[in-house]
């Protein structure tokens, strides 16, 4: 079996003889009888810790959990400064955390919790930052200050919490660089391995925000030239 890795700026190839097996052990098995100078991330193995992830074809994968192919092209993670090899540097991307203020701001007046209310953002709780869908995220291109996915989502976690006293001061924080910024592509959603829908968070969210007396500025914008005589919106 071949794969090919990126290394700085170049392709590598690599040629193991192996059975079926996952991207992280075919890495392992190279650095080990080929070249320990290949560098990537891992941890549990199991698709728990979120730090293995990488791009094989143009698509963020987790390599402990990626089955991999003859001919792959093997690259780190986009959007996120390269230490080498496979391994980024994730911190400017969770510092988005902070920007969002992602977090439970206040606890309320004592509420029970009941089992649907769990559920509401069950699903989101399982991030395990692996920063994929940071990568598969276009608005990277043109906007470096957006709050992104997995940023957003983990707002929706906290907004839609039945014991969060100020969910408004949630909503405040996420309409600059936020929710709409968003090109509700759906790539965060497709690469995520936990199952999770950021572009769903954040439809959420944007409702969550019309409700809160916001409104998106780029429709406003897009109507800035005002109405014509027959009512349409002239531009
Ligand atoms: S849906 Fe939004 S957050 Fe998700 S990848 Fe597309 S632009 Fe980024
Ligand atoms: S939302 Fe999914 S893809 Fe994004 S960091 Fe969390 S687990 Fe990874
Ligand atoms: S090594 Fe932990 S998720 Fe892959």
């Amino acid at each position: 079996m071949k794969i090919t890795v990126k290394r700085d700026e170049e392709f590598v190839e690599y040629e193991v003889q192996t059975q079926e097996t996952t991207l992280l052990e075919l890495l392992k098995e190279i650095k080990i009888t080929q070249d320990n100078t290949l560098t990537f991330s891992s941890g549990c193995r199991s698709s728990v810790c979120g730090s293995c992830s990488m791009r094989v074809n143009d698509r963020e994968v987790l390599a402990c959990s990626y089955k991999v192919q003859d001919g792959d092209r093997v690259e780190p993670l986009r959007n996120v400064p390269i230490i080498r090899d496979l391994v980024v540097n994730m911190d400017s991307s969770y510092a988005f955390n902070a920007k969002a203020k992602a977090w439970q701001k206040t606890i309320g007046k004592s509420v029970e919790v009941t089992q649907d209310d769990e559920k509401v953002n069950e699903v989101q709780s399982d991030c395990i930052l692996c920063g994929s869908c940071y990568s598969a995220c276009p608005v990277y291109a043109v906007n470096k200050e957006f709050l992104g996915p997995f940023a957003l989502t983990r707002v929706w976690r906290y907004a839609s919490d039945v014991r969060e006293g100020d969910e408004n001061s949630k909503i405040d924080t996420i309409q600059t660089n936020g929710v709409w910024d968003c090109t509700l592509c759906n790539e965060c959603t497709i690469v995520c391995p936990q199952g999770i829908s950021s572009k769903s968070d954040i439809e959420k969210l944007r409702s969550k925000s019309v409700m809160a007396g916001y409104s998106d500025p780029n429709f406003a914008n897009s109507f800035g030239g005002g109405f014509g005589f027959d009512g349409s919106p002239s531009f």
